[in-house]
């Protein structure tokens, strides 16, 4: 049983929390604002709020047009966050169920597990279990995120100390009786199983001050360190894409130990779903008709959004790439070219020419529309720098349109810095061009 399956524990959740959040150290601050950017990011595909709880995540991305569904182990946390959805006036689906067992019917693109949920999952089985399940319900590069901390040994040896009836006054609040209420936890550690186990008090007061109602209700968590997080990810069919250090936008930087015990941070981690088809190969000679449509249908929305045509911009990659071009390029000048499968088409494709002034230009980088927010151009990237470095060239050099700031500014965020323009009479639009060194 879960401390959250306590009627009285789900219906005073949100009123102690926000005591607990505004005296104590980690406030989770930014935590609503941080979901609603991953959710921008990788939920178009929907998403899912696992272990919601009372509905901090779920309905701040609902009131702001996220298509997301929530779920918890608790039917009661379940009961409050309908409630609250209801009194927005949101029409959401939350469900009762385990984070090991369940499935709504359809898939999601983003699987959200806020604010600890993950270190309710007590045992390492049950969190494989979690992760193997959780895999099923994403699609194909579908992101998964959920936090840890990592185990500090002088608190977990002051816990060793103490014992489940060892209380300690936690913060004290006004229940949804409207009556004084203190909450005390009696904690304590097993280094083996690295769970956190012990108990919740919570002693009720009435207006005399007597004590009328003292609750106890169990608690058991466990700790994860970070390199277990890495070897979990492995083993369940996930690929670890980013780790923040809270909810700020920071990165944890994990070939660094001093940052690790200088942060003691709050690890948000960013999982990839991993995928058979995720490989990117060398392109081959028949691929090249489905990779005409997919370089032209990818940057046909660059087109569309800043005005090009097929009389304005004849020779934008949108309009003029065909067929006989590509061959040239893969007979002739035999440039390396290559292809990101996904669900059995081509979702992804870049091309390299090696620059007689030495270095690397890339070209095509395209995405499907489809297939975007997923991280696949970031992977592509990257395959692009493993291979260059194979290639054991150190300069890699971009050409993009230079009103598309959205593309610049992830160039940038990718490592590439502006090196200038140039306006071509045949072009409506200033070519920008990037460097990165590799
Ligand atoms: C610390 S609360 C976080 C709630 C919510 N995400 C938030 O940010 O307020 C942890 C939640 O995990 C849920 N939980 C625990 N074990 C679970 C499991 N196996 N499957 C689904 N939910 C679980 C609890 O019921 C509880 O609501």
């Amino acid at each position: 049983m879960d401390l959250h399956d306590f009627k009285d524990v789900a219906e005073n959740y949100d009123r102690y929390l926000e005591v607990m959040y505004t005296t104590e150290l980690n406030k989770h601050e930014n935590f609503q604002e941080f979901y609603l950017e991953l959710a921008k990011r990788y939920g178009q595909g929907g998403t899912v709020d696992i272990a919601c709880g009372t509905g901090a995540v779920l309905l701040y991305l609902a009131e702001r047009g996220i298509e997301v569904d929530g779920t918890d182990l608790s039917e009661e946390m379940c009961k409050v966050a309908g409630k609250k959805a209801k009194e927005m006036g949101l029409d959401l689906n939350i469900y009762p169920s385990d984070m090991t067992k369940f499935s709504s019917g359809r898939k999601y693109s983003l699987a959200i597990i806020a604010r600890s949920g993950f270190m309710h999952l007590p045992t390492q089985e049950l969190q494989i279990a979690a992760l193997m399940n959780i895999r099923e319900q994403l699609l194909p590069g579908g992101i998964l995120t959920f936090n840890t901390f990592d185990p500090l040994p002088s608190i977990q040896a002051w816990q060793m100390n103490n014992t489940p009836d060892g209380y300690v006054k936690r913060l004290e609040y006004i229940n949804c009786n409207g009556n004084r209420e203190e909450i005390y936890n009696g904690l304590s550690y097993n280094f083996i199983k690295q769970q956190l186990y012990g108990n919740w008090k919570f002693v009720e007061y009435n207006d005399k001050g007597e004590v009328i109602d003292e609750r106890i209700r169990p608690l058991l968590m466990r700790n994860t360190y970070r390199s277990e997080v890495f070897l979990l990810a492995q083993l369940c069919g996930f690929e670890v894409l980013d780790i923040y250090r809270g909810y700020k936008g920071d990165k944890e930087d994990l070939n660094d130990p001093d940052s690790a015990l200088k942060y003691q941070s709050n690890l948000i981690w960013i999982l990839r779903r991993k995928d058979e088809e995720d490989v990117i190969r060398p392109m081959s000679i028949e691929e090249i008709p489905e990779c005409v449509k997919v370089i032209r249908d990818s940057f046909k929305t660059v087109a569309d959004d800043l005005g090009f045509t097929e009389d304005n911009a004849p020779r934008f990659a949108a309009f003029a790439t065909d067929e006989g071009r590509l061959k040239y390029q893969f007979l002739v000048e035999r440039r390396p070219m290559y292809v990101l499968r996904r669900e059995g088409k081509i979702a992804g494709y870049y091309s390299l020419a090696f620059l007689e002034e030495g270095g690397a230009e890339l070209n095509n980088l395209a995405v499907l529309p489809e297939y975007r927010h997923m991280g696949l151009g970031r992977k592509l990237l990257e395959d692009c720098f493993s291979k260059l470095r194979m290639y054991e060239i150190n300069k890699l050099r971009i050409g993009i349109v230079e009103e598309n700031q959205v593309l610049r500014k992830w160039y940038e965020k990718n490592g590439f810095k502006h090196i200038g323009t140039h306006k071509f009479d045949f072009f409506p639009f200033t070519c920008g061009y990037m460097e990165k060194d590799i």
